[in-house]
C-alpha cells in the first residue's frame, strides 16, 4: 500500500496507555499513518512529544479539522470518552475508542446512533480478541477439540492493588499510572471487556446477566481520599443465546489471576493470560481413570497439551514491552472501512459490551436477572485463523 493510501489517524489523549499504542503502531506502518496527537494537558503533550517526536496539534478542533485524518483514536480517560467521540463524529471522523465506549449504556447507544446518522463508524477496545491466543482458542472450539462448549470461567483478579506501589508504575513517556481515575472508573469497567469481547465474539450475544458488585477496600492509599470509589470486586453469571454459561470475576483486591477457561463436554481449553497474544492455549482432557483423577486433584489440572497457535505472534512482548498489540484494533477498523465490511469490533458490539459491563459493575441499576437488550451480528474469525 502506498503512503498516500494509508489511513490517517490522530491520537487524542496522550496518557499512560498512549505509549502502549504508540509502541505497537510500527507493526501497522504499511496501513496506518499517525498524522498528529493532542492532549489538553500541556505537560502531558510535551512529555509525549519529547518521547515520540510526533506532530502535536494546537487543539482538538485543529485535529478534527485535519482532512488527512480518517480515524480519531480516543485514548482519553473513560470520563471523557463520550465527549471526545461525540466531537469526532460531529466532525465526520471514524472513531476507535479505548473502552468503555461510554460509562452508561444509554450514552453508548446515543453515540452509536449519532455515528450511524453521520455515516461514520465507531470501534472500541480492547482488541485482544483479535490476538493469536484468543483466535487459536476460538478455532480449537470451532474444530470441536472440546466437544460442545457449555461453560466458561474468566477471572480478572488484577492483584492487591491497594497494597502495590502503584505510584511507581510509569509509562515510557513518564506518565504515572492514573490510579485515582482507575479507582473511580472501577476495575470492572476497566477490565471486563478483555474477557467479554472474547466470550461474546466466540459465542454471540449475552442474553441474561446476574451480577454482584461491592467496594471491599475503600482506602487504596489515594491522597486526597477518593470521593467516589467504584466497586473493586464484581462477579457475574452470563447466559448466552446458545445456552453456554460463563462466570466472570473482576477485582483489584485479590492476588493476580487472569485465568480464562472454556469447558466443553469432552475437555477444556485454558489461557493463563488473555492480555498476552503469545500465551499458550492448553487443551485438557477429562480425567477418567483413577490415577489421572488423583493427579488432577493433587496437582490441580496436571498436564494438558498445547494447541499450536494458528500463526506466530508478529512481535515480542514482555520486559517492559506490551504483550498485546494495542493498535491491531485500529488497523482492523481501517481495513473494514477500506474493504467496506463490518469491523470485528464495531459499534453494536461495543454497545453490547458496555451494557453487560454496566450490569456487572452496577447491578442495582437493573432488574435481576437483567435481560440484555443490545445485540450484534455474528463476528468472523481473523482471515489467518479460519
Ligand atoms: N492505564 C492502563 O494501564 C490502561 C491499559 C489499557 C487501557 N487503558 C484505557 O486507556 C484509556 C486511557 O487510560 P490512561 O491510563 O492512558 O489514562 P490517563 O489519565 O493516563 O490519560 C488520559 C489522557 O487523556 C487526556 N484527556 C482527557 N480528556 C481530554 C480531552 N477532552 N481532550 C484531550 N485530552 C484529554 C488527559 O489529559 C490524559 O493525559 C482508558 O479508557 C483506560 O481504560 C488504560
Amino acid at each position: 500500500m502506498s503512503a498516500a493510501s494509508r489511513t490517517g489517524i490522530a491520537i487524542v489523549g496522550c496518557g499512560y496507555v498512549a505509549d502502549s499504542y504508540r509502541h505497537c503502531l510500527p507493526l501497522h506502518s504499511s496501513v496506518l499513518q499517525l498524522v498528529g496527537v493532542w492532549d489538553r494537558d500541556p505537560q502531558r503533550l510535551a512529555a509525549y512529544r519529547s518521547c515520540w517526536g510526533d506532530h502535536a496539534y494546537g487543539g482538538l478542533d485543529e485535529a478534527l479539522g485535519d482532512e488527512r485524518i480518517q480515524i480519531v483514536v480516543n485514548l482519553t480517560d473513560p470520563e471523557n470518552h463520550a465527549d471526545v467521540t461525540d466531537a469526532a463524529i460531529a466532525a465526520g471522523k471514524h472513531v476507535y475508542t479505548e473502552k468503555p465506549l461510554a460509562m452508561t449504556t444509554g450514552e453508548a447507544i446515543a453515540l452509536r446512533d449519532r455515528a450511524r446518522a453521520a455515516g461514520v463508524r465507531i470501534a472500541a477496545a480492547p482488541c485482544n480478541f483479535l490476538g493469536e491466543a484468543a483466535q487459536t482458542l476460538w478455532k480449537a472450539v470451532r474444530d470441536g477439540r472440546i466437544g460442545r462448549p457449555v461453560l466458561a470461567y474468566a477471572e480478572l483478579d488484577d492483584g492487591m492493588v491497594h497494597r502495590a506501589n502503584y505510584q511507581t508504575w510509569v509509562s515510557r513517556s513518564g506518565r504515572v499510572w492514573p490510579a485515582r481515575g482507575e479507582f473511580e472508573t472501577g476495575c470492572t469497567f476497566e477490565h471486563a471487556g478483555y474477557a467479554l469481547t472474547v466470550l461474546a465474539g466466540m459465542f454471540g450475544p449475552v442474553r441474561r446477566v446476574t451480577s454482584f458488585a461491592a467496594l471491599l477496600i475503600a482506602d487504596k492509599k489515594a491522597e486526597p481520599p477518593l470521593p467516589h470509589p467504584a466497586p473493586d470486586f464484581s462477579v457475574g453469571m452470563l447466559e448466552f443465546d446458545n445456552g453456554i454459561v460463563a462466570r466472570l470475576t473482576n477485582s483489584i483486591v485479590a492476588p493476580y489471576e487472569h485465568r480464562f477457561r472454556i469447558v466443553g463436554e469432552d475437555g477444556a481449553l485454558d489461557i493463563k493470560e488473555p492480555w498476552d497474544y503469545a500465551c499458550p492455549v492448553v487443551l485438557r482432557r477429562p480425567s477418567e481413570g483413577r490415577l489421572s483423577r488423583i493427579l488432577e486433584r493433587r496437582f490441580g489440572g496436571f498436564g494438558g497439551s498445547r494447541v499450536p497457535h494458528v500463526r506466530p505472534t508478529p512481535f515480542r512482548g514482555g520486559r517492559g514491552k506490551p504483550t498485546m498489540d494495542f493498535s491491531r484494533g485500529i488497523a482492523e477498523l481501517a481495513a473494514a472501512i477500506r474493504e467496506n465490511r463490518p469491523s470485528r469490533l464495531d459499534e453494536d458490539f461495543a454497545v453490547h459490551v458496555t451494557e453487560v459491563t454496566e450490569v456487572l459493575q452496577y447491578p442495582e441499576r437493573f432488574e435481576r436477572p437483567h435481560v440484555v437488550r443490545s445485540t450484534f451480528a455474528p463476528i468472523e474469525p481473523m482471515d489467518w485463523a479460519r
